[in-house]
């Protein structure tokens, strides 16, 4: 039997490439809800604001929906702009769709949760999943706070909600909007353009990144995975690999030599400066074996290949 599908937040970022690898798969029907979009049910594609939580229910009850993925978020730095839309968008969506599931109107959530969660207090190098753990960011404490609504609802109403701490993600398909990571796409955008980047953050500041393919598989892994083996209910760490704004320079020169890097810092600093450098996944690994393929190089490589 199939089951219907419904992404919410289907046109950004991960949404696009998300729907991808889901319209692949003949044992789901998918359906596409996004604020950018204009309906056409024909093509089960919905325009839906995250926020009208009358419409929500109503589409997941029209489509008698099974599995949600809910993508639609303020990022960090779109979200220090504007804390009180973040908040609002990040974590009224999650509630209600998590009273929804609930309710019995659908069966199983996928929630993102971000690598924004660590503060400046938290260990850097390897952060383990259960650590220190004070966000600093509007964007960092609705994904945190998001993190123990999961945890309540699956322990006190049995709802099947699943959640990965993405690092910062490289994509080609769509462009990110508003986060602190967004230079190590826009890198090697301009690198292939003006040959030229002038970078928001430190050449010297080390993140985790990972490639959409990867983030992609994990995602799926998760959502496929038996409910017993889901041992945490909170968010998954997930790692991939470590780079900065220099690192990436040096790897995008392999193949565009006179490519040049300037540095005009401003608030992301701070931002990038609280969170970890490196993340421990092995939980992920464990419960749902998790597996990343791209490193910085191949994920450079993939990137040129597919905007060259
Ligand atoms: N990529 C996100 C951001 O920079 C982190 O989850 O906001």
């Amino acid at each position: 039997m199939s089951s219907n599908v419904l992404v919410i937040g289907s046109e950004g970022q991960i949404g696009t490439e998300l729907c991808l690898e889901l319209e692949k798969r003949d044992d789901i029907v998918l359906y596409r809800a996004d604020i950018r979009l204009l309906t056409n049910s024909e093509r089960r594609l919905y325009r839906l604001d995250a926020t009208d939580q009358r419409s929500i229910k109503q589409l997941i009850r029209e489509l008698q929906i099974d599995e949600v993925y809910l993508m639609a978020a303020l990022l960090s730095a779109k979200g220090e702009e504007n804390p009180k839309l973040a908040w609002e968008l990040n974590m009224n969506s999650l509630l209600h769709l998590l009273d929804l599931a609930k309710e019995g109107l659908y069966k199983k959530l996928f929630w993102p949760s971000s690598i924004a969660v660590f503060g400046p207090d938290s260990p850097k190098v390897d952060t383990p999943q259960n650590t220190t753990i004070n966000p600093s960011t509007v964007y960092g404490i609705s994904k945190r706070s998001g993190e123990f609504w999961c945890n309540y609802y699956f322990n006190k109403y049995g709802v099947d909600v699943r959640s990965i701490r993405y690092p910062g993600l490289i994509s080609h398909a769509t462009e990110p909007g508003g986060g602190t990571t967004d230079y190590s796409v826009a890198i090697i955008r301009a690198a292939i353009g003006t040959r030229n980047y002038t970078c928001y953050l430190k050449g010297n500041t080390i993140l985790p990144m990972l490639f959409m393919p990867d983030a992609i598989k994990a995602t799926l892994a998760i959502m496929d995975a038996p409910k017993e083996s889901i041992t945490i209910r909170t968010s998954y760490n997930l790692g991939g690999f470590e780079t900065s704004p220099e690192l990436m320079a040096r790897s995008i020169r392999r193949f565009i030599p006179d490519f040049e890097i300037n540095y005009s810092i401003d608030f992301r600093q701070d931002i990038a400066d609280s969170w970890p450098q490196s993340i421990n996944d092995e939980n992920a690994i464990m419960d749902w074996g998790f597996e990343s393929e791209y490193d910085l190089d191949r994920t450079v490589e993939a990137m040129i290949k597919a905007l060259g």
